[in-house]
């Protein structure tokens, strides 16, 4: 594709891209514009939206998506990390079918869920105890009303920019998150937690964090960060909640595993339900077990789906039998590879851009800046789109604003097609790129 960029700006590439995305796609396009007659503006899930219209996808195979204008993509979404499976694995599908052959709505306890939860445990030691829902949002509400009931203590320690479900974004003027008393610090800086305990550390019911934040833009928390958050969290008998809904996908046991590190609580979601809904939290026997319906104080929870055959089944037959510890642990490698390579391909094109992430978790951002809280995340929206915008027309699927995740049916060749769809972008998209990053440094 020939760009005639010389002496365009960001807005004037953009705008190409833009239109050649439209004249490309006119069927997402006639789907986006039926769906807003019955649907706010034809969506249902926030983050799929994009300008000028999201593609809309006929169907999914191994880890290529195939949209409704007929246009083949390398899946590097993996649905948000859900995808870890991609599409079509046999393990998964085999047990989906078997599931649903058992019968669909049994309404009691089913085969499945013991089986599970003791998959799960054996993979993360700090979960003695565990309880299913249908979202990784559910299991943080779930986790934070625990904590909350169990210590007394109303206030809530989170992160700027941390996203823990639909109503659990924390960054400011947020109107629909749900009515918890926040109080947040800086990401990867202690003092600044230790600058909020000073103010009354007794009022704090839990601390909660992401290991590598994931809607900020996959940045990982460093060790020091997260082995000081429990120190201090011990010390002033604050609850610690570590949201693996992301995370747990790194190595064997998440990066409570790669750590060493055991919160009191952790929450699940994501690939764990092998492509289901679902969502779980989980952690100390003694916390957990007020929710033993045997105990005359028994917490209540409930959740018509919470044990739903199929996240049952797939999410077992996954974790058993796909994503072993040494898959996991290879996956984490190749991730850690490809993001090397990414920043390789950045630098030699002299374009400050960069990848940010841990494992199979990997953000794309428009600066060469370090980036260690979400703060130092640009929200360069235009340098954004046309990134996204110009992958897509390379055949690469990612989130708008960079974020992608690896799934297991991709091959080496998948990684060099991403690998040089990128520098192609950057080599196309050069002097604008520079130029917007030249001025966000200078703004
Ligand atoms: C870290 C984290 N926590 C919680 C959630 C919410 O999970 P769900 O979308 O299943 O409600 C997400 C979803 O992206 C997430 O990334």
């Amino acid at each position: 594709m020939t760009m005639l960029a010389a002496n365009w700006s960001l807005a004037d590439a953009l705008a190409e891209e833009e239109a050649r995305f439209t004249a490309a796609n006119p069927r997402s396009r006639e789907r986006a514009l039926a769906a807003a007659a019955v649907m706010p503006g034809g969506n249902t899930r926030t983050v799929l939206h994009y300008t000028p219209f999201p593609l809309a996808f006929a169907r999914g195979e191994g880890a290529t998506l195939t949209d409704l204008d007929g246009h083949t993509y390398r899946d590097f979404l993996g649905e948000y990390s859900a995808g870890l499976y991609g599409h079509s694995h046999p393990v998964i599908v085999a047990a989906a079918k078997r599931a649903i052959e058992g019968g669909i709505v049994l309404g009691g306890p089913n085969m499945y869920e013991a089986k599970r939860a003791a998959a799960i445990a054996a993979r993360f030691p700090s979960v003695e105890r565990i309880r299913f829902t249908n979202s990784g949002t559910e299991a943080n509400l779930m986790a934070l009303v625990t904590a909350i009931a169990a210590t007394g203590r109303s206030r809530v320690l989170g992160f700027r920019g941390g996203y823990h479900g639909g109503v659990l974004t924390l960054k400011p003027g947020v109107p629909t998150n749900a009515p918890f008393e926040f109080v947040l610090a800086r990401y990867n800086d202690l003092a600044s937690v230790e600058a909020l305990l000073r103010e009354g550390a007794d009022q704090f019911a839990c601390a909660i964090v992401e290991p590598v934040m994931g809607g900020a833009g996959a940045i990982p928390a460093t060790s020091e960060f997260l082995r000081g958050l429990r120190d201090l969290t011990t010390r002033h008998g604050i609850l610690l909640i570590f949201d693996e809904v992301m995370t747990s996908r790194h190595g064997a046991g998440g990066v409570q595993g790669l750590l060493g590190i055991t919160p009191d609580l952790t929450t699940f979601g994501k690939y764990l339900g092998g492509g289901f809904s679902f969502g779980a939290f989980g952690g100390r026997a003694e916390l957990m077990d007020r929710y033993d319906p045997y105990r005359p104080d028994a917490f209540a929870h409930a959740g018509t789906f919470n044990n739903n055959v199929t996240s049952m089944a797939t999410g077992y037959a996954g974790l058993t039998e796909v994503f072993t510890p040494a898959v996991a642990e290879a996956l984490y490698a190749r991730g850690e590879r490809l993001r090397g390579r990414l920043n390789a391909a950045a630098v030699a094109a002299e374009v400050p851009v960069r990848a940010t992430g841990l494992g199979s978790m990997i953000g794309i951002h428009p600066t060469d800046r370090p980036i260690i809280t979400a703060e130092d995340a640009p929200e360069a929206k235009e340098s954004r789109a046309l990134i996204h915008l110009a992958l897509i027309a390379r055949g690469i699927y990612i989130a708008r604003r960079g974020f992608m995740t690896l799934s297991l049916p991709q091959t080496p060749e998948d990684d060099d097609a991403l690998v040089a769809a990128f520098a192609d972008v950057l080599r196309t998209h050069a002097r604008v790129l520079r130029d917007h990053a030249a001025a966000h440094v200078a703004a």
